[in-house]
């Protein structure tokens, strides 16, 4: 069994409809219910929050602090994390949207939210992503690069440092500055950067599909068949250095075209993440919406066991309102499954009856009007 890390407390200050809340769990899953803007999915977002990045609804810190709070937003977590107890405090002072966030971690101030990735992994489940595969393919690159940060946290900053190259080349360009030795400083930057991303997403999707292959069987969702697509297609085996050269070539002569674009048209931001349900052979964007929300849900739980076996230590999960819709077998089924990962996962739903069949395996709590009860 992996280590399981699991969070022993949660405090938030002015987080949301929260003006002072404090949670103290026993390790076990957590089932939050209530009623229908109760705050439920407002504290999965803060236990999101103890995560790099912008939390599960990518929201402004101006729009997580509390309306009528006179400074900004705290959270405040204890948990037996992947290297032992540790504490974590994080959020804003000020109401100012531009302000980054303060971290801190066993008191101590943080140099990069990177450091949150040595004592916890979290996974989330939103009914947000429920249009992922009919949606745009921004958002599927967007869940694919979560996938692979939660294996190999330098991924951020591979793909923040793409950005800000990417965005100087286009200036530079939208200036019409063709400085040949200039622009192909950037452009060799962009191609290291470009092709150990997409490598780093190929790899991880390798590494994904040969434990759905291994586990597809015993699942009680569908397997999903991954496939990367719409940047170095089907040229993953040759080598790096390779793709590095040709990704820069092609870069060099697309100059005026990009220009003409306004933005570069090729590299692993045009990627695309093509999802399949396997039994079936049809493209997830094709399938019903029962269907898409159970191929999802498998990948996610694929993705935490794949998390959970190569780091030692189980992901928290956050599943926000995962059992609506499905039928009691299925639930049964899925709380079996969450079970069996290992780690600790937070749960909601608007009905506590649909969780059951989770008995003694879950701590209760009951949400209301910015309020939590157990
Ligand atoms: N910055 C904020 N300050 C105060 N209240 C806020 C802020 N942001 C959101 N809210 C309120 O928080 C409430 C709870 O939202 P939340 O999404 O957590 O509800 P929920 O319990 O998940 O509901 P549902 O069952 O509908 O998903 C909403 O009524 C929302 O208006
Ligand atoms: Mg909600």
């Amino acid at each position: 069994m992996p280590h399981k890390v699991s969070l022993s407390r949660l405090k938030l200050t002015d987080f949301r409809n929260y003006a002072s809340v404090s949670l103290s769990l026993d390790g076990r899953h957590v089932v939050l219910t209530g009623d229908n803007g109760a705050g439920k999915t407002n504290l999965m977002e803060a236990v999101s929050l103890l995560s790099p990045g912008r939390g599960l609804r990518r929201a402004t810190y101006g729009d997580i602090t509390r309306v009528g709070a006179s400074g900004g937003f705290a959270i405040f977590a204890e948990l037996d994390g992947m290297e032992g107890e540790v504490e974590i405090g994080t959020g804003v002072d000020t109401t100012d949207d531009s302000a980054s966030r303060r971290l801190r971690i066993n008191a101590t101030p943080a140099k990069s939210a990177d450091e949150l990735t040595d004592h916890l992994r979290l996974l989330w489940l939103t009914p947000s992503m429920d249009g992922l595969f009919t949606g745009g393919s921004s958002e599927r690159r967007r869940f694919l690069d979560r996938l692979v940060l939660s294996l190999d946290p330098a991924h951020g900053r591979r793909a923040s440092d793409f950005e800000r190259a990417m965005r100087s080349r286009n200036k530079l360009l939208d200036e019409r500055r063709f400085d040949p030795a200039w622009l192909s400083g950037i452009e060799q930057q962009m191609a290291s950067l470009g092709i150990a991303m997409a490598m780093a997403r190929q790899e991880m999707l390798g590494l994904l599909a040969r434990l759905i292959e291994e586990t597809h069987d015993t699942s009680p969702f569908p397997a999903a068949a991954l496939e990367l697509a719409g940047f170095i297609d089907g040229q993953f085996s040759r080598p790096a250095v390779d793709l590095e050269d040709e990704y820069a070539a092609m870069l060099a002569e697309s100059r005026y075209r990009d220009a003409a674009a306004g933005r570069t048209l090729v590299g692993p931001h045009r990627a695309d993440l093509i999802v399949r349900h396997r039994q079936k052979q049809m493209e997830a964007a094709r399938c019903s919406t029962g269907e898409q929300k159970a191929l999802l849900v498998g990948l996610i739980l694929a993705h935490a066991r794949l998390v959970a076996n190569l780091t030692g230590h189980a992901p928290i999960l956050l599943l926000d309102e995962i059992a609506a819709h499905l039928d009691e077998g299925r639930r049964a089924a899925l709380f079996d499954l969450i079970d069996a990962l290992g780690g600790q996962a937070f749960m909601t739903g608007t009905d506590r009856a649909m969780f059951c069949a989770l008995g003694e395996r879950a701590q209760f709590f009951t949400v209301a009007d910015g309020k939590v009860f157990e």
